[in-house]
């Protein structure tokens, strides 16, 4: 590497600040500079991504360049060897303290937090084995005793080392880079060919293009979100993956849908903390606070109010946030249910318990995000 790894990592931390996190930081580092070599880009953020996991064993009078390399030296020492740092200590350090009065905190989930995420992809259902043979490198997911298998889950895990974003398969749309705990949240909905879905915090689109794909392009779903930006992200990454049964809308989340008829199934993806990505995005871990956790919460009733209305008698319901904070979760459910006498819970479909209408995915059963589910049916 040309530059010391140590001043490049710490030039992309002065540009992490108010409105700048460190995901977005390193973005705009690595776009600016093309003549990086092969895997510097990754060995940047690899760095990066260390300081935030290892930031609470850091000397805060050390140079940035000295906190980098500790930071670096923490992260090869784990992954060799996964014992050397207590759980005790991982609780007290890899997370803030407010962490430990919104959810369980067991030691494989702490050292879950501590080790770099697994990249997945989704195939599209009916192209799943010419993508493991173009692309190589890739296999399925090993599911945890508590999901059953989805028909047609098509999540790979990728471990090789090409740029995804400069393959054929991903500018042809052969493959979306979705996590796997995503990818599980379209086959809880279970759409079936022919349906009316709304996916009512569509975003850019990841969960769209999958209850789309899974419907094997027939019937319709309405994708809203409040940002024209994102929407704009969705219609291209839908052009590009070949979708066509959707339309979009600008939804500011009160209010009725932005469309007439009512739906067969409504996926509300709320806004949430994102505790469940910290393994990802460790940076977080420093810039959520709990009062953030006690806001969205009531964004996420009020959304799932206002979208429940869609949904028509015996259609479906879905509630997923990737958080596994009680207040976004639990309490979320147990109001939306409380209030809401004409909806029952629904099992659902990938739980390997029969009957089992929410469930928490916990980022070490799955080498994937944290993410909450709830489903109910509407009965009258
Ligand atoms: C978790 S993200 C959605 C991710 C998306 N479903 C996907 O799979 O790519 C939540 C989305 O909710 C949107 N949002 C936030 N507040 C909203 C509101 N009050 N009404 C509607 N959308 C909202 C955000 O713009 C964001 O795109």
């Amino acid at each position: 590497m040309g530059e010391a790894l140590e001043n490049r990592a710490a030039h992309v931390l002065r540009l992490v600040g108010p409105g700048v996190p460190a995901d977005a930081a390193l973005r705009g580092y690595l776009s600016g500079r093309a003549g990086l070599r092969e895997g510097e880009g990754r060995q940047v953020s690899r760095a990066v991504f260390s300081y935030y996991r290892w930031l609470g064993w850091l000397d805060p009078d050390g140079s940035a360049q000295a906190r980098i390399a500790a930071a670096l030296a923490m992260q090869e020492r784990f992954e060799r060897d996964p014992g050397s740092v207590k759980a005790e200590a991982l609780g007290a350090r890899a997370v803030p303290a407010w962490l430990a009065q919104e959810m369980d905190l067991p030691p494989q989930y702490l050292r879950s937090l501590q080790s770099e995420p697994a990249l997945w992809i989704r195939a599209k259902v009916a192209g799943l084995a010419a993508v493991v043979t173009d692309l190589g490198s890739c296999a399925p997911p090993a599911l945890p005793a508590a999901l059953a298998a989805p028909p047609g889950l098509a999540a790979l895990r990728y471990t090789g080392a090409a740029d995804l974003h400069r393959t054929a398969g991903y500018r042809s749309g052969a493959f979306e880079i979705q996590d796997l705990s995503s990818q599980l949240v379209g086959h809880a909905c279970r759409p079936e060919p022919g349906e009316t879905w709304w996916d009512a915090c569509a975003g850019e689109g990841g969960k769209t293009l999958h209850l789309g794909d899974l419907m094997r392009n027939k019937g319709l779903v309405w994708a809203t979100d409040r940002s024209q930006r994102r929407l704009a992200a969705l219609k291209r990454r839908a052009a590009r993956a070949g979708m066509f049964n959707y339309r979009c809308a600008a939804w500011s989340g009160t209010g009725r849908a932005p469309f007439g008829a009512p739906c067969n199934g409504v996926l509300v993806d709320a806004p949430c903390s994102g505790v469940g990505t910290w393994q990802r995005n460790p940076h977080a871990r420093w810039t959520t606070s709990q009062e953030d956790v006690r806001e969205l919460a009531s964004v996420q009733a009020a959304l799932l109010l206002a979208a429940a209305r869609a949904v028509k008698p015996g259609g479906r319901l879905v509630y997923s946030v990737c958080t596994l904070t009680r207040s976004e979760t639990t309490a979320v459910a147990d109001g939306f249910g409380a209030s809401h006498p004409g909806f029952e819970p629904w099992p659902l479909p990938i739980a390997a318990a029969p009957g089992a209408c929410r469930l928490a995915l916990w980022p070490q059963d799955l080498d994937s995000n944290g993410m909450f589910l709830a489903a109910w049916k509407r009965v009258r």
